[in-house]
């Protein structure tokens, strides 16, 4: 496997980029729009020097990261030759089935065509291609180069031989690959983290805490846990006898408020209002795309922590 095609050249695709040239393989970017492009070239020759600060370029310089990088002035060009093709276009069903119509008819016939959506199911992209079988979705977190975590998803009829390539590429890329069994609305990310945005919204709308409380919550409390051990970890480490201990003592706090978590909040009723204030208070609006690299940064020396800790603490 040596070239992949990113088809869709914005946050996700650009990100793409990095991740697949650091790791070695050959990039052709397209887009849509020729401006695109070129400025998911121009984002990616900004953070490579810093990916290259903080030991997240595998010993490689910038330069010869960038040099596997180059822009495509067609889809047919990108995708000529690809052994795999990572779609990132809007989500938008309409777009992303006519794309894959093109896809399946321009790709070589053995390259693996899998898409980036974070919520459109695989098998309403890919139910009337010929090529059906070969297509599945490759769900990344923003932004892939610096979050390993990826969901691939079959839709009923992927081959399980697209589904061992597409994952076997996201490892060999440096990705952690969740490998679901059949797809699922929300896939799992998104249901995780869409349990946790509704129990914060209701938390708020409620009256019971501001929202940066949650924020602290998540940032000073449960995600520091989490940003290196799972749920599932945390607990077996949270009680003397490990997870069938923890169950014993605690399921029962759960089972209790489990049911009072099932009335929705509308996130855009007068809860909007009190986030927003409080968001605005602390981040005007015109500092949010300098906030997107400070958390890039944060990212990177992040990884690089984390990098440093397994290699002298251990997995
Ligand atoms: N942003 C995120 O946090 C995030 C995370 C994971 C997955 N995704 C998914 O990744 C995909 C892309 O999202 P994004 O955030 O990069 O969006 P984006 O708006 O930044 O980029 C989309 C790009 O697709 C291009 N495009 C539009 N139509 C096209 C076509 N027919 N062919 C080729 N290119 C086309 C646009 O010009 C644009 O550059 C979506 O499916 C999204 O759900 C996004």
């Amino acid at each position: 496997m040596n070239k992949i095609a990113i088809v869709g050249s914005g946050f996700i695709g650009r990100a793409w980029a990095i991740t697949f040239a650091r790791a070695g393989f050959e990039v052709a970017l397209c887009d849509s729009a020729a401006e695109a492009t070129e400025a998911a070239l121009a984002f990616i020759d900004d953070v490579l020097p810093f990916l290259a600060d903080n030991d997240l370029l595998n010993g490689q310089t910038p330069k010869v990261v960038r040099g596997r990088v180059k822009a495509a002035p067609s889809i047919a060009a990108a995708v000529d030759g690809a052994d795999h093709v990572q779609e990132n276009a809007p989500e938008r069903l309409d777009v992303k089935k006519a794309l894959f119509t093109e896809l399946d008819r321009l790709a070589r016939p053995d390259a693996v065509l899998a898409s980036s959506s974070s919520a459109i199911l695989p098998s309403l992209i890919s139910e009337h291609l010929a090529g059906r079988h070969r297509v599945c979705v490759c769900h990344p977190i923003n932004p892939p180069h610096l979050v390993p975590a990826v969901e691939v998803v079959p839709a009923p009829w992927t081959s399980p031989e697209t589904m061992s390539r597409a994952t076997e590429l996201m490892r060999a890329a440096g990705q952690k690959p969740i490998v679901m069994k059949r797809e699922l609305d929300g896939f799992v990310m998104n249901r995780m983290q869409g349990a946790v945005l509704e129990e914060a919204f209701r938390l708020v709308a409620d009256g019971y805490v501001d929202p940066e409380d949650v924020d602290i919550g998540l940032r000073d409390g449960l995600a520091l846990r989490w940003s290196f051990m799972g749920p599932f970890e945390t607990i077996d480490l949270n009680a003397p006898g490990g997870v069938v201990d923890y169950v014993a003592r605690y399921q029962q706090i759960y089972a209790r408020i489990t049911p009072t978590q099932a009335r929705r909040v509308d996130w855009a009723g007068p809860v909007l209002e009190v986030v927003l204030k409080d968001r605005r208070a602390r981040l005007p609006e015109d500092k949010l795309v300098e906030r997107q690299l400070w958390r890039d940064r944060r990212l990177m020396a992040l990884m690089a922590h984390k990098r440093k800790a397994a290699r002298e603490i251990g997995e």
